[in-house]
């Protein structure tokens, strides 16, 4: 029989140290104006000891309290971050130990895309009758891995987690998945180091990412939407990874969605890659203009590139 992975828990954390745009122009040359018209962002959260584990140690016990599960009921747990707390172990087997879980433990890397990936991930475990409750996570401190001198990034992240368990299910869940890599993009985003020793910095061609971005995430919704056989009339809702407002309206103008449908949190959280959908999802979710039964569309890119998108019935 078909099995779904069902969303039945959604979590989120952020740090509480607020840096605003008005902040950031004390010791960068930028200014609110400029980074609000550019980009969105107003203000982002940034740890000063919290790391990449103590954010998803409360996003997903959050999600397992809406779940109503026990971490000793989880199967697999899967972490998305770029920021990972040590070169090893693991972030996620930390997060296991912290939340009182004994069931597999690994991360998952696909920067700002590790989401939809590591969403794609557990649909494949869930579907393959190996596991039936799964916690997954996206947990990134990108503030640690930013030239806090370089105007062109430092003003574009922030840090914080999001969580959501899945359940196995034979009514609904997880509709689609697709993923996408193409590495000849590599010089467009990355961290500058070559040793994992060494320490980097994230350098990035602005102008590219942005028309990448734009043209990966409106082909692939268009894609999604049509192997769905659904029109873009009858999504409810649309949580796009939050990296450029710009880039999110050109994505919905291309579909002719309504940005009224859009779920929008980069104002406040700035761009918290892997976190940033399950972020933006938790808030819809917890504010109760996403409900039970509603159909909607992930959408993340990374750098990489890596890209995708994840259609579910809520
Ligand atoms: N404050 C003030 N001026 C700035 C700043 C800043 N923070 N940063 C750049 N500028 C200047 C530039 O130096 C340039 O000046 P010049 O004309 O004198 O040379 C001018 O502003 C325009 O620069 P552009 O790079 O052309 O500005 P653009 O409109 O492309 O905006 C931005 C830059 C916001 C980075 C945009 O390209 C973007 O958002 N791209 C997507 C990047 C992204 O989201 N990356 C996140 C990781 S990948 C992902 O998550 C998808």
């Amino acid at each position: 029989m078909n099995k779904f992975a069902r969303i039945i828990g959604t979590g989120s954390y952020l740090p509480p140290k607020v840096v605003t745009n008005a902040d950031l122009e004390k010791n960068l040359d930028t200014s609110d104006e400029w980074i609000a018209a550019r980009t969105g962002i107003k203000e982002r959260r940034i740890v000063t000891n919290e790391s990449t584990c103590d954010l998803a140690v409360v996003a997903s016990n959050k999600a397992l309290e809406m779940a109503n599960i026990n971490a000793s009921e989880l199967d697999l747990i899967i972490l998305a971050t770029t920021t990972p707390d040590k070169i090893f172990p693991a972030t996620a087997t930390m997060l296991q130990n912290a939340i009182g879980a004994s069931c597999p433990a690994f991360d998952l890397q696909a920067v700002c895309a590790g989401y939809v990936f590591a969403l794609t991930t557990a649909e494949q475990f869930i579907k393959a009758g190996s596991a039936n409750k799964i916690l997954v996570v996206g947990s990134d401190a990108m503030s640690r891995i930013l030239d806090w001198n370089d105007r062109s990034t430092a003003i574009l992240f922030g840090d914080g987690a999001g969580a959501v368990v899945l359940s196995s299910d034979q009514d609904t869940g997880i509709l689609h998945s697709d993923i996408f890599s193409d590495g000849k993009y590599l010089s467009s985003l990355q961290v500058n180091n070559n040793f994992i020793n060494e320490t980097g910095f994230i350098e990035m061609a602005g102008n590219e990412v942005y028309r990448i971005a734009v043209n990966k995430l409106s082909s692939l919704a268009e894609k999604t939407l049509k192997e769905c056989n659904i029109s873009s009339d009858e999504l409810d809702w649309m949580v796009p990874h939050q990296a450029n407002i710009r880039i999110i309206s050109a994505v919905a103008k291309r579909l002719n969605f309504p940005m009224e449908k859009v779920i929008l949190t980069l104002d406040k959280h700035g761009n918290t890659s892997a976190a940033s959908i399950p972020l933006a999802f938790d808030t819809g979710v917890r504010d109760g203009r996403i409900k039970k039964g509603d159909t909607v569309l992930f959408e993340g890119i990374g750098g990489g590139f890596s890209w995708g998108s994840v259609l579910i019935k809520f």
